[in-house]
């Protein structure tokens, strides 16, 4: 490897769990719950569990093998080491998908809650230049402006964004805190009722998704992102202790404050008055009357929604260089500067980030954004049992607890979300891996190390 594709260790543990929280808190708990509670009703708290659950066993499974192999590239490594050459490139591919999308999805909620800002502020936007053409505008200029933003952060380098990510996380957890201290009180037991209004299973009404997995299905959103601290792993000090406690400590603490906020917003309004709002929780709060307290909300989200981009920036460059590194991709996307930045992969994802944000619609985003990370998650699951049954003797530094069952709760249940997704993410997913498939066939079947060997 020539030192133009290695990466400089600067990260210790409380920066992998600012990465991991900064990563995991964002659009998700701030923004889809609300889409959430349109699909299911208050039963949206189940939709919390039922994917927390999934996320919990992948996150498990995830440490144990980021532990094993501390070097970057997550999934897509973890594949190519246990399953082969074929399925690494699939789940990198997939990967590719989950970590751009995520970043355009967290863009436009970004834009939901910044317009909302600059409203209370008294500045109205103009429609056309704050919304896609989906929602009666031409383009979604503010989720742009901040994908420009957060690009230009990366470039000046990862340890300075690193170190400006952990106050930022604070003042996005202390918001939610906030939220749940002032909700709370207006909590009223006849807003659960009915709980579950649509039912268990995913099905369409009218053209929507409906039902619990329908809202689990897009919640799964809120929870992913501790993956984006194992793909920090070769710029990690100490890897076997930092990993662990950086992947499970960051879910753990998602985990518990999403089961507040989710009961706090259902008790305090019926599910029906926030569900379509762009700001779903600054709207909660004014109806409940704290407008001071929504805006506030509305000011960390605006300054702090961005770390998830950050992370996600980060992670899907690293993805690149690392299969730029196994010659699956051509080298020069490896290269990276005297920063340890791969410059030309962070501003050409920029681009098509940007692209998405611009002009496609939030839940049909993050959906395709879930559909990638499910299909990553299914393999993280299927290499911990592999590996367990091939290689018992390796010396793990972190050993998921009772692996059979939370590598196979990981599997069936990223498989059960996948299923419950619309027929048209589905099709889009299989459509992007499709055009993977032949981009493989023509450049990294032929040219890859194991190619070349
Ligand atoms: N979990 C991240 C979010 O909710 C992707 O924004």
């Amino acid at each position: 490897m020539d030192e133009g594709q290695r990466l400089h260790r600067t990260l210790s543990w409380p920066h992998l769990i600012a990465l991991g929280v900064g990563a995991i808190v964002g659009t998700g708990i701030y923004t889809l719950i609300g889409v959430g509670a349109e699909r299911a009703g208050p039963a949206v708290i189940i939709a919390f569990i039922v994917a927390g659950l999934v996320c919990v066993c992948a996150a498990l499974a995830y440490a144990e093998l980021a532990t094993l192999m501390p070097v970057s590239g997550s999934a897509y490594t973890y594949s190519y080491a246990v399953l082969g050459e074929g399925t690494a490139w699939v789940i990198g591919w997939s990967l590719v998908l989950e970590y751009s999308v995520v970043c355009a999805a967290v863009a436009v909620g970004w834009s939901g809650y910044a317009v909302g800002f600059l409203q209370a502020a008294g500045f109205d936007m103009p429609r056309a230049l704050a919304a896609g053409p989906h929602a009666g505008g031409i383009v979604n200029l503010p989720a742009i402006a901040i994908v420009a933003a957060v690009t230009g952060m990366l470039l000046v380098g990862t340890r300075e964004s690193a170190t400006l990510n952990i106050i930022l996380v604070v003042l996005k957890l202390g918001a939610l805190a906030a939220f749940v201290v002032l909700a709370l009180p207006a909590f009223e037991t006849g807003n659960f009722e009915p709980f579950m209004p649509y039912g268990f299973a995913s099905h369409e009404v009218d053209g929507q998704s409906r039902g619990v997995m329908a809202a689990a299905a897009i919640i799964f959103f809120a929870f992913y992102g501790f993956d984006a601290v194992s793909t920090a792993a070769e710029e990690t000090k100490n890897p076997a202790r930092d990993l662990k406690i950086g992947i499970v400590g960051s879910m753990v603490v998602c985990t518990l404050v999403y089961m507040g906020v989710a009961a706090a917003a259902v008790g305090a309004l019926p599910f029906t008055e926030f569900s379509q709002s762009g700001e779903p929780l600054a709207h909660v709060l004014r109806s409940v009357g704290h407008p001071g307290v929504a805006t506030f909300i509305g000011a960390v989200a605006v300054v702090a929604l961005p770390t998830v981009i950050l992370a996600f920036m980060f992670g899907q460059s690293r993805i690149f260089f690392v299969m730029a590194r196994d010659r699956m991709l051509p080298a020069g996307l490896g290269r990276v500067n005297a920063k340890g930045t791969p410059v030309a992969v962070t501003i050409g994802t920029a681009i098509v980030v940007s692209a998405i944000a611009g002009f496609f619609p939030l839940a049909e985003i993050a959906e395709l954004a879930n559909a990638g990370t499910l299909a990553a998650f299914v393999a993280v699951g299927l290499c911990l049992i592999v590996l367990r049954v091939r290689r018992p003797d390796l010396p793990r530094q972190f050993r998921a607890p009772m692996p059979w069952v939370v590598g196979t709760v990981a599997i069936l249940g990223c498989i059960y979300l996948f299923v419950s997704l619309p027929e048209s993410t589905q099709w889009r997913f299989l459509i992007w891996n499709m055009i993977g498939v032949a981009v493989y066939l023509a450049y990294g079947a032929r040219k890859s190390r194991l190619a070349g060997q």
